[in-house]
């Protein structure tokens, strides 16, 4: 039974490039906050979009996740707290590109961020990890280490083929290092209505079912400006629809929780 214990650790997921990883981290992890929520968002991404989209300045730090995976440095030496109540952060920066190199000839080079997280997780109600957009050893560590895959879909174009990489991806990693990752909740972001976005929509819950969220978000441009304001959306634009609909998708994720332990 995959039936989650603890905290929650989703890993927030697409090869894809550009679909909306970093977004919904950033602003589902501020919508967990306000709901009271202690949650942390673990960048590892070397964009370091996640560290900046929170206001913090990624050039100027003294702990990142690179050393985290390579010096073995614990995690809880790399948290900052961020400007929002019950909202933490470990940051990364450029340096983690060098780390998916590295972690090739290191030790237990899969599940670094797991032995990291492993000692800390029961501090946390949810731990978000965002990814960078590749399969490479940087999304392995955080499908090992995850509870949960959350997966955006741009509803702009047919997704379903990258879907399909995605699913072999989660199925090998289930079979060789986290027997007990289900399979990935969907969400579908950037919709605009339109008749291929309803399209989308449509097909992603005939294909996938209840592993789709009910909520949709909408294109908003208030969540595209938030970024270089280095603040979630809900504080920078409280009663946007982009806001409005996070906090309606962080609700739902959150419901999932009691479906499933209570
Ligand atoms: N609902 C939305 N409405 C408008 N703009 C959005 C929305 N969601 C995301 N964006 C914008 O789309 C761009 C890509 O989003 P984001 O950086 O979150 O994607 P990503 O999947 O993390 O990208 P990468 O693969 O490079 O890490 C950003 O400029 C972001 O501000
Ligand atoms: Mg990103």
């Amino acid at each position: 039974m995959d039936i989650p214990r603890g905290p929650r650790i989703i890993a927030v997921s697409n090869n894809k490039g550009g679909v909306a990883k970093t977004t919904s981290t950033v602003n589902l992890g501020a919508c967990f906050a306000e709901l009271g929520c202690r949650t942390l968002i673990i960048d590892l991404d070397p964009q370091g979009n996640a560290s900046s989209s929170l206001g913090v300045d990624t050039r100027d730090l003294e702990h990142t996740v690179y050393d985290v995976l390579i010096q073995e440095t614990p995690l809880e030496d790399a948290i900052e707290p961020t400007a929002v109540k019950n909202l933490f952060l470990a940051p990364s920066n450029i340096n983690l590109a060098g780390a998916e190199i590295e972690l090739v000839a290191s030790f237990g080079r899969e599940s670094r961020l797991r032995a990291a997280v492993d000692p800390i997780a029961d501090q946390w109600d949810f731990i978000l990890i965002d990814c960078p957009p590749s399969v490479g050893l940087l999304t392995v560590n955080a499908l090992t280490a995850a509870s949960e895959v959350l997966t955006p879909v741009q509803t702009e174009y047919i997704p379903l083929e990258g879907i399909d990489i995605l699913l072999k991806n989660l199925h090998l990693i289930r079979k060789n290092l986290n027997p007990s990752l289900p399979d990935p909740t969907f969400l579908c972001v950037m919709y605009q209505r339109t008749n291929l976005a309803d399209q989308v929509v449509e097909e992603m819950r005939a294909k996938f079912g209840k592993r789709v969220l009910q909520t949709v978000i909408p294109r908003n441009v208030r969540l595209s400006e938030a970024p270089s304001f280095g603040q979630p959306i809900t504080t920078f634009d409280s009663s946007s629809t982009g806001a409005q609909a996070y906090r309606k998708a962080a609700k739902e994720i959150l419901n999932g929780t009691q479906k499933r332990t209570g």
